[in-house]
C-alpha cells in the first residue's frame, strides 16, 4: 500500500521527526494483529448475525511510520475499504484516539489517500471514520456515551490498546467498560517496565493496586483482571535481541471462536513459536519449526506439556470436549485443530482420559470423556 509520505506530511505542515522509527518487534506485533483482524472481517462478513464491524483503536499513533509503513489501524482501514465493497450490508467503522493532534491529523490524511486511491470520487457509504484527539483514559471514560455505535445488536468491536509503556492506561476503567459489552480487546502489556520494578506503585495504581506475587506470570494476572467476567484470554511475549522480554499482547474474548481464530493468527505469523525474539543478524534465520515437519514436533512438544497441566489441574470427573478444548487453547500455543491429536488421544493412550462414547466411537467432539487421577500421575 503505497502513500505518498512526503505529500501528506507537507499537508499536514510537519517533519518527518513526528513519526516513530519502527522498531523490529513492532512490524510483527502489527502483522499479527492485523492478521487477526483479516480473519475477523472474513468471518464476519460471512455471518448472517452481524451487520457492523467496529475497530477502536485508542493510542492509534500517526498511521504510519518513518519508513512509510502504516501502522495497525490504518491497515485495519485499508482491509475496510477492500471489504465494504464486497459486502455491501454490510456497515464498517474505524474509530481511532490519539492524544497527539498532528498525528490526528496525520492519520486522517492517510485515509484520506487510501480512500480516493482505492475509490476516486466514487460514494461509498457503508464505511465510516470517527476520530477523538483524548487522552487514553478520558477516551475510555466516555466510551459508554457511544453504545449506540459499538455495541447495537449485529455489531462486534474489537479494541486495540497500545501504549508506550505500563503507567498509562487505566486498567480498571478499561476492566469495567468490557465487563458490561460484547467486545474484544488487543492491549499491550508492557512487561518490561513491571520487571525492572515490580513494586511500582505508578504501575500497581493502573491496575487496582494489584499484588502480582514473585515468580508470578505478571502478563496472566493481568490478563485475568482486564477480562473480568469473560476470562477468556491468551497472551503472547515480545522478546528483544537479548531474550528479554519486551511486552505480551494479551487478547481477550467473550467467544471460543476468537481464541480459535487468534492462535491461527499466531501460528501465521510466528510460526507455532512460544515467543517472538527480535533476530540478532539482519538475515533472516529460518527456524526449524518454519518447516511443516518440524511444526509437527513443536505441536508434539506443546501436546505433552499441556497433557501435564491437564494430569496436574483435572479432577476425577466428565469433562465434555469443549472444556478441555478451551483449556487447551487458553493454556497453549495448540489451536482448535490441534486438540484431538496431540492431547486427548495420547492422554486415553495413557488411561488418563477414558472416552464415554456417547454419540459413537468416531465422534470426539460430541463426547465427553472422563479424567482418571492414575496412581503415580502425579
Ligand atoms: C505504541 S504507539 C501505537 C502504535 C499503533 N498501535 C500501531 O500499531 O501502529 C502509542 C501511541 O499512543 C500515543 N499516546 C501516548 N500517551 C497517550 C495517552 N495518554 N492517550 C492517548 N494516546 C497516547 C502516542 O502518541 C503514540 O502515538
Amino acid at each position: 500500500m503505497d502513500v505518498d509520505i512526503e505529500k501528506v506530511l507537507s499537508q499536514v505542515g510537519c517533519s518527518a521527526n513526528k513519526l516513530d522509527e519502527k522498531k523490529e518487534q513492532t512490524s510483527k506485533k502489527i502483522e499479527y494483529v492485523t492478521s487477526y483482524v483479516a480473519e475477523w472481517i472474513r468471518v464476519g462478513c460471512m455471518s448472517s448475525k452481524l451487520n457492523t464491524l467496529n475497530f477502536v483503536d485508542g493510542m492509534s499513533n500517526a498511521g504510519i511510520y518513518r519508513d512509510g509503513d502504516l501502522g495497525t489501524a490504518t491497515l485495519v482501514y485499508a482491509l475496510f475499504l477492500d471489504a465494504a465493497e464486497a459486502y455491501p450490508d454490510m456497515s464498517f467503522n474505524l474509530i481511532f484516539n490519539e492524544i497527539d493532534s498532528l498525528r490526528v491529523e496525520i492519520f486522517k490524511a492517510i485515509c484520506h489517500d487510501l480512500f480516493v486511491s482505492r475509490y476516486d470520487k466514487k460514494e461509498i457509504s457503508n464505511i465510516k471514520l470517527y476520530y477523538s484527539n483524548n487522552d487514553i483514559n478520558a477516551f475510555i471514560e466516555k466510551l459508554p456515551n457511544h453504545d449506540e455505535l459499538l455495541n447495537r445488536y449485529g455489531g462486534l468491536t474489537l479494541f486495540f490498546i497500545d501504549p508506550y509503556d505500563a503507567r498509562t492506561v487505566n486498567g480498571l476503567l478499561l476492566r469495567n467498560y468490557l465487563d458490561n459489552r460484547y467486545c474484544e480487546l488487543f492491549f499491550n502489556w508492557f512487561s518490561s517496565d513491571h520487571i525492572r520494578n515490580p513494586n511500582d506503585d505508578a504501575i500497581k495504581s493502573c491496575f487496582s493496586g494489584i499484588d502480582i506475587p514473585a515468580g508470578y506470570d505478571a502478563a496472566d494476572y493481568i490478563a485475568q483482571y482486564l477480562s473480568g467476567s469473560k476470562k477468556m484470554y491468551f497472551s503472547f511475549p515480545f522478546r528483544n535481541r537479548n531474550n528479554t522480554e519486551l511486552y505480551q499482547i494479551i487478547f481477550i474474548t467473550p467467544n471460543k471462536k476468537g481464541l480459535e481464530k487468534v492462535k491461527e493468527a499466531l501460528w501465521n505469523t510466528f510460526s507455532g513459536k512460544e515467543y517472538h525474539r527480535n533476530e540478532r543478524t539482519n538475515y533472516h534465520q529460518m527456524s526449524v519449526f518454519d518447516l511443516g515437519e518440524g511444526q509437527e514436533i513443536q505441536k508434539g512438544s506443546y501436546g505433552s506439556t499441556i497433557q501435564d497441566l491437564i494430569i496436574e489441574e483435572f479432577i476425577p470427573r466428565d469433562y465434555t470436549y469443549e472444556e478441555i478444548e478451551l483449556f487447551v487453547l487458553r493454556r497453549s500455543m495448540l489451536g482448535a485443530n490441534d486438540v484431538i491429536k496431540f492431547v486427548i488421544k495420547p492422554l486415553i493412550s495413557q488411561g488418563v482420559l477414558m472416552k464415554n462414547n456417547r454419540n459413537g466411537k468416531r465422534n470426539y467432539k460430541k463426547d465427553s470423556f472422563r479424567f482418571v487421577k492414575v496412581v503415580g500421575n502425579g
